[in-house]
């Protein structure tokens, strides 16, 4: 890109817009359709021009100066990496944070951690935790850092969310009106929590869909349909997400077999051919073949899963841009 062109994209990205007020990303529950919206228009832009570029051009120095941490408590590898190269990309600096080699084996507490963390300088935390809340918590007990939600328990995933409806976006050109699936382990799932939140608020009809012992009925009180079969609804449906099932946090297996699971909820060929012609298969990752979803759909020319991980670059750079440069 001529540097010309190159001054003119970092020009519009320098003043965060007045309607964003926001410090910290916590959940999307309570975002209104336009921070929604904010949030996928420079995600989109980041995409198109930095994430697309070449080289040096790759890089957009907007929190020049900034430090962020990465406090993750949990295994990841989409959402870490892709918040570390969405700050450096941003020209702020990154630090991994590694509890298992911290000062938290000594007894040391997540908030005392965060606020001796916070003395050094640092402006911004991207905390994952399995305890619902860690990262309210952090926020509610730090002055003037921002605090970015990477996953907390079942709680909330916002930035799962938000790229999953980038993807959805990019395909359809819209999410109102659209029929999202969420198909498979929704109790104990915070990608499933965040993707009603925002997909209902833009205006997504949203179905969850899985064995009963994961899909009780009270999900309907978040305005949401529920199916216990996928085959029934195929046919209507414009995406559908395959959740993983997380054996990690059941106390009790909630299906016979994985086999019987893959039976009667796996998205595969057979399946895939009673659906939609422009059907869009994602997934928020890591998948498990075989189980959720067969490989040659996973792989298919119907399936976006490995846009959704460029996606989340761009994502993740808008989040941490629009809560560290708000007015
Ligand atoms: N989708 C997701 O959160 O993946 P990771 O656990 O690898 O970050």
């Amino acid at each position: 890109m001529p540097v010309s062109e190159r001054n003119t994209v970092s020009e519009r990205f320098q003043e965060v817009p007045s309607r964003w007020k926001r410090q910290h990303l916590l959940g999307l529950e309570g975002l209104s359709a336009e921070e929604l919206t904010l949030l996928l228009d420079y995600a989109q832009s980041f995409r198109d021009e930095i994430l697309t570029a070449e080289g040096t051009n790759r890089k957009i120095p907007l929190l020049g100066g900034k430090a962020i941490v990465n406090l993750f408590f949990e295994n990841s590898t989409r959402t870490r990496t892709s918040f570390s190269l969405a700050g450096r990309r941003l020209g702020a600096d990154v630090i991994e944070f590694s509890a298992g080699t911290s000062s938290l084996s000594k007894g040391e507490t997540i908030i005392d951690t965060a606020r001796n963390i916070q003395a050094m300088g640092v402006d911004a935390f991207v905390i994952r935790h399995n305890c619902p809340g860690a990262p309210q918590l952090v926020a509610g007990a730090l002055d003037g850092c921002s605090v970015l939600n990477a996953g907390d328990g079942t709680h909330e995933h916002p930035t799962q969310a938000l790229l999953d409806m980038l993807t959805i976006r990019q395909r359809f050109g819209r999410i109102e009106g659209l029929t999202v699936a969420l198909v498979g382990d929704i109790a104990h799932s915070r990608v499933a929590r965040s993707n009603i939140r925002g997909l209902k608020t833009l205006g997504a009809n949203v179905i969850v869909c899985g064995p009963s012992t994961l899909v009780a009925s009270q999900w309907e009180e978040l305005g949401v349909e529920v199916s216990y079969s996928l085959d029934a609804i195929l046919p209507r449906v414009n995406v559908f997400n395959l959740l993983r099932i997380q054996f990690e946090r059941q106390v009790v297996r909630p299906f016979p077999s994985i086999r019987e699971y893959a039976y009667l909820y796996a998205m595969n060929a057979r399946r895939l051919a009673r659906c939609r012609d422009d059907v869009l298969i994602i997934a928020p990752g890591p998948i498990n073949r075989g189980v959720e979803i067969t490989p040659d759909v996973a792989d298919g020319s119907h399936s976006a899963i490995i846009d959704q991980v460029t996606n989340g670059v761009a994502v993740r750079m808008a989040a941490l841009w629009l809560c560290l440069s708000r007015r």
